[in-house]
């Protein structure tokens, strides 16, 4: 399978890295610049498109109206495209390139380079096969589940930015660690070991546990644990975080509104 990508940047780099290894996988890519990537750098999209027949649109959303511009002047048919472009849907692309293109939308994470994303997915054609060729491919990078694209705008809060709000959270750790005047690599090597634990802890325990009993089972009765997760519920913390969420969500919903117009 020929994946080509316009726009190589931070995803683009993700999920090449997540398929390098795969067997009968061939990458290259267009872009406005060269990268520092060893795959074939294709100057004219066009040249790209003779070549793929997976068509990534790796771009900013402010990028894509562009890029679909240009990619409706060529001969496409056949070819599956897909997007991981946030708050872009199937119809604002369809717009440009009709109905009969088959599409893929996706949303992922950058964890699909170590092939630990966990990925939406939904097509203008469901059942295809070359469609779940696609759905196939994601799972190599991941976990993937089919989604109504009503449904992508929460997912993009909780999945696509949740590795950021995930990693805002342990640099909140990571500040009140700073009294002890360890180096920073030690800190985060810290941080990252107490992460870990705390992921192995729930993976081997989450099909018995509820993550509610988890939390029960290191918290004795009147220690330390239970202190803090009573200021957790008296200050609402659990809320304001859910505030976090929305605000993607909500974010999410205006870019596809935009795209829509
Ligand atoms: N990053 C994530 O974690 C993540 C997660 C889920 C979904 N996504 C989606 O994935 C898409 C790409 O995100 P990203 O983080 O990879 O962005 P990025 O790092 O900014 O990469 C975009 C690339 O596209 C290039 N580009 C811009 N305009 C172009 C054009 N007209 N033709 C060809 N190439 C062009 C850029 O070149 P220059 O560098 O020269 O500008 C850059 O190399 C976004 O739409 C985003 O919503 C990203």
């Amino acid at each position: 399978m020929k994946q080509g990508f316009i726009g190589f940047g931070n995803l683009a780099k993700a999920v090449y890295r997540g398929l390098k290894e795969e067997k009968n996988m061939e990458f290259a890519y267009f872009d406005l610049s060269r990268k520092e990537v060893n795959i074939p750098y294709f100057e004219e999209m066009g040249h790209l498109l003779v070549f793929a027949d997976v068509i990534w649109l790796t771009v900013k959303p402010q990028d894509l109206g562009n890029v679909l511009t240009r990619l409706k002047q060529h001969d496409i048919s056949g070819k599956t495209i897909v997007s991981p472009v946030a708050g872009k849907p199937i119809a604002y692309i369809e717009q440009f390139l009709g109905k009969e293109q088959r599409v893929v939308r996706i949303m992922p994470n950058l964890a699909m380079a170590y092939r630990k994303s966990v990925t939406a997915f939904a097509t203008n054609q469901p059942g295809n096969r070359e469609a779940m060729k696609i759905y196939e491919l994601l799972g190599k990078l991941g976990k993937v589940v089919e989604l109504e694209e009503s449904g992508f705008d929460l997912f993009t809060s909780v999945f696509g930015s949740g590795p950021a709000f995930i990693l805002a959270f342990i640099q909140i750790f990571k500040d009140k660690m700073q009294e002890f005047n360890l180096p920073g690599s030690l800190l985060d090597e810290l941080l990252l070991e107490l992460t870990r634990g705390t992921t192995d802890y729930f993976a081997q325990n989450q099909q018995q546990y509820s993550i509610e009993e988890l939390i029960q089972n290191i918290t004795s009765k009147g220690g330390t644990t239970q202190a803090g997760l009573e200021y957790f519920r008296t200050h609402e913390i659990g809320k304001h975080f859910e505030g976090v969420l929305d605000a993607a969500r909500d974010r999410s919903a205006e870019m596809s509104r935009n795209g829509n117009g």
